[in-house]
């Protein structure tokens, strides 16, 4: 039962991971400016808000949330080691980004029909006292998207190891698979590094 969740969460991850791909792409495109973002935002919708791949999208949401609040209780967190703390403070902090960011994304897209383009997300990062939550909100939410997925990465890797032939090479390994997930870190605060210095205003003036 637990490996079947855990299964079903790896795949409807997998769906958000493609969506991410896109989404974070278009999120470094604003280095060049609004509206070079708006132009890739404007392609990047023929994709995932064609209604059937936003339904698939939007109900792998609401599962990953489900689905991870129920590994977390599953799980535990006191006895874990390191990595499996990582995974369940980066999950709990996207089970409360995505609740709050996609409700206000859909209710202002389909309730009030404003537009939820680079302006929607820049705006609060550059007004006062809004920015004061929206920086760290934002900032948090991509590191925690990169922490999730490297410590995922890791926890595969090590369950490899499991039927590994050579003890005596394990400790090497180990340390690869550690370096391997750090890097990914490292690619996340990196990207998370230039998508906010875009969106607060630090490489251009954003007017809302
Ligand atoms: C951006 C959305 C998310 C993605 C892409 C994602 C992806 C993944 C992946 C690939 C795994 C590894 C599964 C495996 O080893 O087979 C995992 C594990 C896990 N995720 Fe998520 N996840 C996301 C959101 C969440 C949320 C919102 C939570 C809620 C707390 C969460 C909690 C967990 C937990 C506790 C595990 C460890 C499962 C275990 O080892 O028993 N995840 N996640
Ligand atoms: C700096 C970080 C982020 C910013 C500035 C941002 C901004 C936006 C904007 C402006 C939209 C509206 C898109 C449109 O109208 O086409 C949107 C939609 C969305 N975002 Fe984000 N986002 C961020 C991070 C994330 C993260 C980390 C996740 C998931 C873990 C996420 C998941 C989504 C989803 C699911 C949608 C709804 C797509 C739909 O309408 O079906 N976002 N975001």
């Amino acid at each position: 039962m637990g490996a079947t969740l855990k299964k079903y969460h790896r795949l409807s991850g997998l769906v958000i991971a493609a969506f991410m791909l896109l989404h974070i792409t278009n999120h470094l495109f604003a280095l060049g400016g609004p509206s070079l973002h708006i132009t890739v935002m404007n392609f990047l919708r023929h994709i995932y808000l064609f209604p059937p791949v936003e339904i698939v999208l939007l109900t792998c949401v609401m599962f990953q949330i489900i689905s991870g609040v129920t590994l977390v209780f599953r799980k535990g967190f006191s006895h874990q080691p390191f990595y499996i703390k990582l995974q369940v403070m980066s999950g709990l902090y996207l089970s409360f980004f995505m609740i709050i960011h996609v409700w206000a994304v859909l209710t202002a897209r389909y309730h009030w029909n404003m537009e939820t383009d680079f302006y929607f997300a820049a705006g609060v990062v550059n007004r006062f006292p809004e920015k004061l939550f929206f920086i760290p909100y934002y900032t948090l939410s991509i590191i925690s998207t990169f922490v999730h997925i490297a410590s995922a990465h890791y926890a595969k890797r090590v369950e490899q190891l499991k039927v590994f032939p050579y003890p005596m090479y394990e400790e090497i390994f180990r340390s690869k698979y550690r370096r391997e997930a750090i890097n990914i870190c490292i690619a996340g605060f990196i990207i998370t590094f230039l998508i906010m210095i875009a969106f607060s205003g630090v490489l251009y003036d954003i007017k809302s």
